[in-house]
């Protein structure tokens, strides 16, 4: 078999067969094959496509790639949730200890940050002495003995994916949906959950610019789900203006606690229930409006908050976060930024946000690059709502005064003002079932 081949057929549209596919996984990730040739190919799949089964077949590949969980001790069935990535994005900090809070296991691996800020794992890395790391037998012990435990991904899940990630990020062909699906659903899959919960964004801040892209999306991905045996699930949620009004690691942290003492923002919170009665209603909790119920009174009775509490102990996380949340941040000097007009904000720029917060310190310029877990944003005001000129917009959280001037001038390309007040712009697009 030759990659030329490979890519000179999918140049002209064609699809590859099972076995041309599993040469180009398995030949990429053991280095025989040059990330030239792979770039390649990458590059003809973004303009002509995969078929279904090929996607299937690439996600397979892909999650043989490494190791596979085997959570098939712990009881229940267990559930797992995935966002496709944008600003603002604390949910799981939030879902983990609210679904385990309702009697179904989350057993969770995540990521560090993908783009301008940082992933779940830098967020819970932003609780003094909270761990990440743990061996196989720790991680399922503690999902056994309290119901959860949120971890770093392993080394060797889907090395395939991670190293065919690194290409994409270089070579300008993330925004494929066929490369998502299959990269977001190697992992999954690997991941070893029954049921699979998928948060797909979609607006200015996210890889899916549109609604019909992202539902496209979406069913790509319940497709493979299913086909592997897996309960799945997807919501389509708005991603043109950053989750909540915390971006930041520490930042992220405390306003997820908010939502878990029942207070918070509403959209933060709306999305949050919104997946979790999607996870509880796989897990077989009952129907989703039972479950949406079921979720509402975790958070309003204090139990998800309780059940955070024991995730922080069992991974040796300072719990006295949750009484003093500000102590997250705290270490920041804070800065405002004016609105430069009287209007109403038309339009935010999620990515410029992102953008603007991780030149305060938030997010990694290069994958080397240490995060500052006080650094970010809160955005006092966001699109929808009147602002007189003079008022607070934002507060920016840095210990790089140097780098303050020009995060501003970012932060505020991202609002647009108008005269008249906008149209309401919908906070979740669609729930897509399993067929
Ligand atoms: N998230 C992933 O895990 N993979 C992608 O390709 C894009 C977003």
């Amino acid at each position: 078999m030759r990659m030329i081949d490979l890519i000179e057929r999918k140049k002209r549209g064609g699809a590859l067969s099972e076995k041309e596919i599993r040469y180009f996984i398995k030949g990429f990730t053991s280095g025989e094959i040059p990330d030239y040739q792979a770039a390649a190919l990458l590059m003809a799949i973004c303009f002509t496509g995969m078929t279904d089964q090929e996607i299937a077949w690439m996600t397979d590949a892909m999650a043989c790639s490494g190791d596979r969980v085997d959570l098939s001790s712990i009881p229940g069935i267990k559930v797992d949730k995935h966002s496709t990535g944008g600003i603002g994005d604390k949910t799981t900090l939030i879902l983990a200890p609210l679904v385990a809070a309702c009697g179904v296991p989350v057993a969770k691996m995540s990521g560090r940050g993908l783009g301008y800020t940082g992933g779940t794992v830098d967020k819970l890395e932003a609780i003094p002495g909270f761990c990440t790391e743990m061996d196989q037998e720790a991680f399922l012990e503690t999902v056994k003995k309290i119901g959860v435990c949120v971890v770093g991904q392993s080394g060797n899940l889907a090395p395939a994916d991670k190293k065919l990630y690194a290409l994409r990020d270089v070579t300008a062909t993330v925004d494929s949906i066929p490369l998502i699906a299959a990269s977001v659903m190697s992992k999954k899959i690997a991941a070893g959950a029954d049921a699979i919960v998928l948060d797909v964004k979609c607006g200015s801040g996210a890889f899916m610019k549109t609604a019909q892209d992202a539902s496209h999306l979406a069913r790509e991905m319940v497709a493979i789900g299913r086909a592997c045996g897996r309960r799945m699930a997807a919501v389509i949620t708005n991603m043109d203006v950053p989750l909540g009004h915390c971006i930041g690691n520490g930042l992220e942290v405390a306003e997820a606690i908010a939502v878990l003492k029942g207070e918070g923002p509403d959209d933060l919170r709306e999305v949050c229930l919104a997946l979790a009665s999607q996870m509880l209603s796989l897990a077989r909790k009952g129907s989703p409006e039972d479950c949406r119920a079921m979720a509402k009174k975790a958070l309003d009775s204090g139990a998800a908050l309780e059940k955070f509490r024991q995730m922080c102990i069992a991974q040796k996380g300072d719990h006295t976060i949750l009484e003093r949340p500000q102590s997250l941040y705290e270490k920041a000097a804070v800065y405002e930024l004016a609105a430069p007009q009287d209007g109403w904000i038309r339009q935010m720029d999620a990515e410029t946000c992102g953008r603007a917060s991780m030149l305060l310190g938030a997010g990694r310029e290069t994958k080397d690059s240490a995060i500052d877990p006080a650094a970010g944003i809160v955005l006092c005001r966001k699109t929808g709502e009147a602002v007189r000129k003079g008022e607070v917009l934002a507060r920016l959280y840095t210990n790089h005064p140097d780098r303050l001037e020009q995060a501003r001038r970012i932060l505020l390309e991202s609002y647009v003002f108008a005269a008249e007040k906008p149209d309401d712009i919908p906070l979740i697009y669609d729930v897509i079932l399993e067929k």
